[in-house]
C-alpha cells in the first residue's frame, strides 16, 4: 500500500487519551437512551400490545413512561455534551474546526475513505465525522424540544405545566400537534440509519488504519502507529 507503511509486528504504538471519562458516559448513556427511545417510540406509534378485558394495566401507559424516562436522560446528556463541547478543558473536539474550514483536511478524508491515503487531523474527529456529528446533535436537540412540547400536551401539572406556553408556540409554529408528533416520528428514522453507519464506521477505521477505535469509547485511549501520530 502506498498511503501508510505496513504495520509489523515491530511497529511501534503510542498511546493517547482521547476521551474523557465523562465523555464516555455522555456517550453509553445517549446510546442506551435512543436504542431504548426508539424502541419504546415505536410502541408508542403501534401499541400492538393488548391488555385482558379485566385488566386495567395501561400497557401504553407504563411504556410511554419509560419513553419520558430515557427521554429525560437524553435531554441531560444533550445540554450537558454542549456544555462539555464548548467548556471542557480539554479541547480534543473543538480542534475539529480547524478541519471542517480546511479543504485540505475534507480532501484528506474523503481519500482515505476511497483507500487513497491517511487522514491526519487535528482533534478527535474528521471533518466529514465532525459534521455529521453536529448534525446529529442537531437532530437530538429537535427530538427534545417536540419531545418536551407532545410531555406539555399529557402532563399538564409541574414541568409540563411551566413548559406549556412555549409549548404552545412551537405546536402553532409548527402547524398543530399532529404535525409535531409526525416530525417526531419521521426524525427517529435519522437515528435508526446514524446508528447503523457509526457502528460499521466505527469497526471499519479501526481495521482500515490498525489503530484502536471502538474501545477508545469504552478505555478512553487510542493507540496509534508512532509514524501516523496526529
Ligand atoms: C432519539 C430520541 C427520540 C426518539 C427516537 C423518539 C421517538 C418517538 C416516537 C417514534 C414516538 C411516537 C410518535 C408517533 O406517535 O408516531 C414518540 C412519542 C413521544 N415522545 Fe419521543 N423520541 C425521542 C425523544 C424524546 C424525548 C427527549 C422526549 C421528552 C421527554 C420524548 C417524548 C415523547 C412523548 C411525550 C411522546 C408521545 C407519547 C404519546 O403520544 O403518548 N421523546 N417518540
Amino acid at each position: 500500500m502506498a498511503h501508510s507503511k505496513a504495520v509489523s509486528d515491530q511497529t511501534a504504538y503510542a498511546r493517547l487519551h482521547i476521551f474523557s471519562g465523562i465523555i464516555r458516559v455522555c456517550h453509553w448513556l445517549r446510546a442506551l437512551s435512543i436504542l431504548a427511545l426508539v424502541i419504546t417510540g415505536f410502541y408508542i406509534a403501534w401499541p400492538f400490545l393488548v391488555a385482558p378485558q379485566s385488566s386495567d394495566v395501561l400497557v401504553q401507559g407504563w411504556i410511554r413512561m419509560a419513553h419520558e424516562i430515557f427521554g429525560f436522560i437524553l435531554i441531560a446528556v444533550t445540554v450537558s455534551r454542549v456544555y462539555l463541547f464548548f467548556f471542557s478543558k480539554d479541547n480534543i473536539e473543538r480542534r475539529s474546526f480547524a478541519d471542517v474550514i480546511s479543504l485540505k483536511a475534507w480532501k484528506g478524508q474523503l481519500k482515505a475513505y476511497l483507500w487513497m491515503g491517511h487522514n491526519p487531523h487535528a482533534g478527535a474527529y474528521g471533518p466529514l465525522q465532525f459534521m455529521v456529528y453536529f448534525g446529529i446533535t442537531l437532530a437530538a436537540i429537535f427530538m427534545c424540544v417536540t419531545g418536551l412540547v407532545l410531555y406539555a400536551n399529557v402532563y399538564h401539572q409541574g414541568l409540563g405545566g411551566t413548559l406549556w406556553q412555549p409549548a404552545m408556540l412551537i405546536t402553532e409554529w409548527m402547524g398543530g400537534l399532529a404535525v409535531v408528533r409526525l416530525w417526531h416520528h419521521y426524525v427517529t428514522w435519522a437515528f435508526i440509519i446514524f446508528v447503523v453507519i457509526h457502528v460499521y464506521m466505527a469497526v471499519w477505521t479501526g481495521i482500515r488504519f490498525k489503530h484502536n477505535s471502538v474501545d477508545s469509547i469504552v478505555s478512553g485511549y487510542n493507540y496509534l502507529p508512532k509514524d501516523q501520530q496526529h
